[in-house]
């Protein structure tokens, strides 16, 4: 894992987009079809779920690890990230990645770096509003990565529905050649979405965190036969808190396609959650049928 570029039969690990570059040129030009899995480590189920489904499609995967300082508004939550990197080289080469790519902060944004891609509208609520910025280093480190790899398709979970739909957006405005693809969030057993933040959790939120799904699947069902959203919604705020969640960043109603906020459930609504279980914050959505 320390060279700088190491390769066995089955898994490289490239740090530099030359090397990169290098790796995929020689595939492309025996033919083979390239799909991209970006992350941020700290993998779990739901990252592999996305190489699995890459895998079933596509003759190469390539897997991204880079934490993207850009998209962390605060600097504690960037601080305390999950990273094991021998781990998670493991576990994408046992899903069948092919390649990881691993690149410093320095190779992503050298000195000078002075460009941000920003996406309007589809930003200002829900993630967006609660976290400033977040969403530019997101559609920003994305465009980079489909730039620097230009794979036929790139792999991206339900579970940030949000960022999902901006990535699309961001492919959509710059005529980026590249399917995006879409993998239903994964959960645990109890409910909860797997997410790198759960790593975070203490036993006792870890107990209370499932709370979450179950909450949001009360209102969604409360939601589904038409009726008026707000009062459901302020219900299922107030459950929230009594299971724990300390602040409640938003429980809202959006069309799953423009993200305007309804007032009652019509397809395609979805329900989205954000709310803090001690330091961590956790998010979901579900659509509400
Ligand atoms: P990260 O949180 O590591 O997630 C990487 C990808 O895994 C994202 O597409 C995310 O939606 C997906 N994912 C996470 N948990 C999942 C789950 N439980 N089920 C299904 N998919 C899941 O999202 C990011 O990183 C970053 O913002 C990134 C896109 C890499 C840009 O820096």
């Amino acid at each position: 894992m320390n060279g700088s570029f190491s390769r066995d039969s089955k898994f490289a690990v490239a740090r530099s987009v030359s090397e990169l570059r290098g790796e995929l040129g020689r595939w492309r030009a025996t033919g083979d079809t390239i799909a991209l899995v970006p992350t941020m480590g700290g993998l779990h189920e739901g990252h592999l779920a996305l190489v699995h489904a890459a895998r079933a499609q596509f003759r190469r995967v390539v897997a991204t690890i880079f934490i993207n300082p850009m998209q962390f508004e605060d600097s504690a939550d960037l601080a305390c990230y999950p990273s094991d990197i021998e781990r998670d080289a493991e576990l994408l080469s046992k899903a069948g990645a092919d390649l990881l790519f691993l690149p410093a902060v320095g190779e992503m944004y050298p000195p000078g770096f002075a460009t941000t891609v920003g996406v309007a509208g589809l930003t200002d609520c829900l993630c967006g509003a609660a976290r400033p910025g977040h969403f530019d280093g997101v559609s920003t480190v994305v465009s980079k990565l489909l730039c620097q790899a230009t794979p036929d398709a790139a792999f991206f979970g339900e579970k940030d529905y949000q960022q999902l739909l901006v990535v699309r957006r961001v492919v959509r405005d710059l005529d980026i050649p590249v399917r995006i693809e879409c993998v239903a969030t994964v959960r645990a057993d109890d409910g909860l979405a797997l997410s790198s933040r759960n790593f975070n959790l203490s036993r006792e939120e870890r107990a209370l965190a499932p709370s979450l799904y179950r909450i949001l699947s009360g209102v969604a069902q409360a939601l589904a036969p038409g009726g008026p959203a707000p009062a459901a919604l302020e219900d299922g705020r107030e459950a929230l808190k009594s299971a724990g969640f300390a602040r409640v960043d938003y429980l809202e109603l959006r069309d799953g396609e423009t993200l305007a906020k309804l007032e009652r459930a019509r397809p395609p609504a979805r329900l989205f959650v954000a709310a803090r279980l001690g330091a961590t914050r956790l998010i979901d959505n579900i659509s509400v049928a």
